[in-house]
Formats: C-alpha cells, structure tokens, sequence
C-alpha cells in the first residue's frame, strides 16, 4: 500500500475533452516524480442537486464518497472553467455538498486556472469566495495560471507542455507540504479583501 500523500484532484468541467480534466490528469502524471499520489475525483456527474433537507445520515451514496474522497486527501487541487462569469453550476453543487460537512475544513487546497490569459478571473474569484467560506486552507503560492490550449492536449488525454508539467509538480508539491510554504502576505493584513492569489 502506498504510504505516499494522496491529492484529491477536482475537475470542474464535465466536457468530454476538458482542458481543465487534461491538466488535472497531466498533475497525476507528474505526481510520481513530486512524489505524491493524484486521485482523479470522477462522480462531479453523479452528485444530487444540493439540498439541504439531504444533508443528514445517511448521506446520498454520492455525496459520502465525495467526502470521504476528501477526508482520506492531504490535499486538494481544483482546475475548474469559468463559465458566465463564474464557476459552472455543477461544481458549484459539488462545494455546496462540502460546506455541510467538516472534511475541507483546514484542508490545503489550490486551484489552477487554465484560461487563456486575461480570462477565468470570475471562477478564481468564486473559488476564493467559496473555498474560503468552507474553512478550507487555501495555499496561494500553488494558486497559479497555467494557460492551456486545447492543441497541447496530446492525443493521450494529458498536456505535452515541459513548463505546465513543471509548474504542476510544483504545486502540489506545495499542496503535500503546505508547511513549507512562503510566509503568508495576508498575515499582516486583517482584512485581506483585495488579495489576488494569482497576483492580477
Ligand atoms: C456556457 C459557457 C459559458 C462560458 N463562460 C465563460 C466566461 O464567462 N468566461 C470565460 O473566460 N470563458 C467562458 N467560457 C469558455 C470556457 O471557460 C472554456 O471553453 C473552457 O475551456 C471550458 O473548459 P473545459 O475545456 O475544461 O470544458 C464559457 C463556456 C461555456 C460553455
């Protein structure tokens, strides 16, 4: 059994031929030489709409192996589009289903942007809004863009980009070892309201 720590990969695209899958499936690839174990969260499409009168024992079947998914992570890395303005409402389901439970709470969790440059804004702002209500431990060095065109999706499902690859092994290499981390720029500001993880 492998000792190594697992991190938990969210897609928040449910197209087939995702970019944001095919980066979440390259950070897998990479995992091995970070090393860390990536497990690919497939049961987005599986996941009742969130009710609130549903989240009691027991849980939908869907919903309890998403928790536990989470549960068993040492971390967790988010690639989700952006879609008018703000994340796709499938996946915005999916985080409603964690706010009810304790799992993401003091988690370290990333997301990547895979936009082309200048887009995807709205998505990173909801992510920082929600996975920040959710008690979640957001590592924002491993908060990156990694602008990916569907052209370097190879033929095999993953990114065929040396950088991309680089950047992806770094983060969660951040992820598996938040400790490690960079002082936190936020700590000697209360507020924090007009922080950009991404640095825009
Ligand atoms: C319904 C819909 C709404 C979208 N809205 C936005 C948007 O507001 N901003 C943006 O940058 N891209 C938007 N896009 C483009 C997607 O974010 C882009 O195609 C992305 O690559 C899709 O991710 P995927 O390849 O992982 O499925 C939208 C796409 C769709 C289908």
């Amino acid at each position: 059994m492998s000792t190594l720590p697992v991190i938990l990969l969210l897609s928040g695209s449910l197209r087939v031929g995702s970019t944001n899958e095919a980066v979440l499936r390259t950070a897998r690839a990479v995992a091995p030489s970070v090393p860390v174990e990536a497990v690919l969260y497939d049961g987005l499409a599986n996941l009742p709409h969130f009710n609130p009168d549903d989240d009691l024992d027991p849980l939908p079947e869907a919903v309890a192996g998403l928790r536990a998914a989470i549960e068993g992570a040492a971390g967790v890395l988010v690639c989700a589009p952006e879609y008018a303005g703000t994340l796709p409402g499938a996946f915005k389901n999916l985080l409603d289903w964690t706010v009810g439970g304790t799992e993401i709470c003091d988690k370290p969790v990333a997301w990547v942007n895979a936009a082309a440059p200048g887009r995807g804004q709205g998505a990173e702002a909801t992510l920082q809004t929600v996975l920040g209500y959710t008690g979640a431990d957001i590592v924002e060095p491993a908060c990156v863009r990694i602008p990916v065109r569907r052209e370097t999706v190879g033929t095999d499902g993953v990114v065929d980009d040396p950088e991309a690859r680089r950047q992806l092994a770094e983060v969660l290499r951040l992820l598996a070892a938040p400790g490690g981390r960079p002082p936190d720029p936020r700590s000697s500001n209360a507020g924090g309201a007009d922080f950009s993880p991404t640095g825009a």
